[in-house]
Order: C-alpha cells, then sequence, then structure tokens
C-alpha cells in the first residue's frame, strides 16, 4: 500500500515572515492521513525544518551532483539534509528549461540526493508542443529512463509528472490524459524495477488546487500531488491535504 504524499513546493517565492503558514498548516492537521512536504527556498530550510519540529517533511527544490567544491551559488544534498531537510525535488520542468538540466544531469543529481540519505522528487513532463504532437507517452518514456537512476527504490524515489503546459496556467490535463500517463508510468517503472515500481508513489503535479484535488486524487496510479501556488498559504494546501 502505498502512502499519499502531499508535497508543496514554494518555488522562489517565502521570507522568514512567511514561516507563520507552516504553523497554520500543522495546527489545521495535526494527524493528516497523508505525508506532507514542504519545499521552500534553500535560504528557508533550516528554519522551516525547526518551525515544523517533525509534523511535516521540508526538502529543498534542487541540489548539485556533487557533495561539495567550487560551485558557486549551488548548494549539495548533503547540505540540505544537514539543514534538516528529507526530500529533494530534482529535473523540474522550470530547473530543465532556466538551467538546461539534461537527463544525465537530473539522473546524477537523484543518486547525489539518494546519496545523501534523502528521497528524490523526480520531475517529468511533456510540453503543449509534444502534446500536440502526440508525444507525450515517448516524451514520459524517455524521461524515466534518462532520469531516474538505477538504484531507485520505493523508499528513495517518488516520480512526479507535471505537464510542463498546465504548471502555474489554472490548466489542467483530462482525468483520462492524468490516468494514461500514470498507468504507463506505473507499467514502465514496473517493468525495469519489480515490486520497487509498484511502490514507487507517482505524483500529480500542475494546477492542483482545492477544487480539482479530489477528483485528481481519485484519478488511477494518482499517489498525491506536487503543488506550486496552492502550497503557499495553509488554507488552500490544508484543503488539499484534507482530499487525499
Ligand atoms: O512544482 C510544482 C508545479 O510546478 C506545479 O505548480 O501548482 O503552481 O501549477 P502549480
Amino acid at each position: 500500500m502505498r502512502k499519499k504524499l502531499a508535497a508543496g513546493n514554494w518555488k522562489m517565492n517565502g521570507l522568514k515572515s512567511n514561516l507563520g503558514e507552516v504553523s497554520a498548516l500543522t495546527e489545521a492537521h495535526p494527524s493528516p492521513a497523508c505525508d506532507v512536504l514542504l519545499c521552500p527556498p534553500a535560504t528557508l530550510i533550516g528554519a522551516m525544518a525547526e518551525a515544523a519540529g517533525g509534523k511535516l517533511a521540508v526538502g529543498g527544490q534542487d541540489c548539485h551532483m556533487n557533495e561539495s567544491g567550487a560551485h558557486t551559488g549551488d548548494i549539495s544534498a548533503q547540505m540540505i539534509a544537514d539543514a534538516g531537510g528529507s526530500y529533494v525535488i530534482v529535473g523540474h520542468s522550470e530547473r530543465r528549461a532556466d538551467h538546461h538540466e539534461s537527463d544525465l544531469i537530473v539522473r546524477a543529481k537523484a543518486e547525489a540526493a539518494i546519496g545523501a540519505g534523502l528521497i528524490a522528487v523526480i520531475c517529468v513532463g511533456e510540453t503543449e508542443a509534444q502534446r500536440d504532437g502526440e508525444q507525450t507517452l515517448d516524451v514520459i518514456g524517455e524521461q524515466l529512463a534518462g532520469s531516474v537512476p538505477d538504484g531507485a527504490t520505493a523508499a528513495n524515489c517518488v516520480i512526479a509528472y507535471e505537464p510542463v503546459w498546465a504548471i502555474g496556467t489554472g490548466r489542467t490535463p483530462t482525468l483520462e490524459q492524468i490516468a494514461e500517463v500514470h498507468d504507463f508510468m506505473r507499467n514502465t517503472l514496473v517493468a525495469r524495477f519489480a515490486d520497487a515500481g509498484n511502490g514507487m508513489r507517482l505524483l500529480y503535479g500542475g494546477s492542483v488546487k482545492p477544487s480539482n484535488a479530489e477528483e485528481i486524487f481519485a484519478t488511477s496510479n494518482v499517489d498525491g500531488a506536487l503543488v506550486g501556488g496552492a502550497s503557499l498559504k495553509a488554507s488552500d494546501f490544508g484543503a488539499i491535504i484534507a482530499a487525499l
């Protein structure tokens, strides 16, 4: 039985003054039925972990593939763990686009995350042109093959399907389209990792909000969500947690 996961990605949003959202969330949902994760900007990982007091998990939004060294501005997976994080997102489409991250780089980052004892949330997703060109499953298959490391297990990896065109746009795929991709990902992961592939949690991400969370969570092979905008406010994210 896969435990559901509600993951929030604050992206480049959040100051110390926003940490009140964490206590508001844990007070409103003291014993959620699902795992809850918030990934703030790197500057807030330590403070958020402290504010959360173990009542929800905290993670990074990216990590370098190396443990340390001359990489100005980057942080390592080990540093995220040291600050109190237990997860890290890798291969988000914004990183793939803005920082030219290839599947090979994403895989190396996921390996670094696992090596540091973090759970890697590996993101995949097609662009609108790729969906229109009926290439969605080919693209997802290629990204899974390239980005998910051989050492992936149900305990150290989560996969997030985020259609690029659904991120921050208010547009979501149909439930049939989500089910098609999630079923495809499940079959692909089982073919490669056997039982471990069956245990890996598959999140949907892209314009998840309180009003559509319940139906998305009821969709085949959806084990939770990776939420951007709606994770910034405890009231919205709390409603999504309650729907899981
Ligand atoms: O990581 C989160 C996703 O990119 C989804 O963002 O919920 O604002 O569409 P969104």
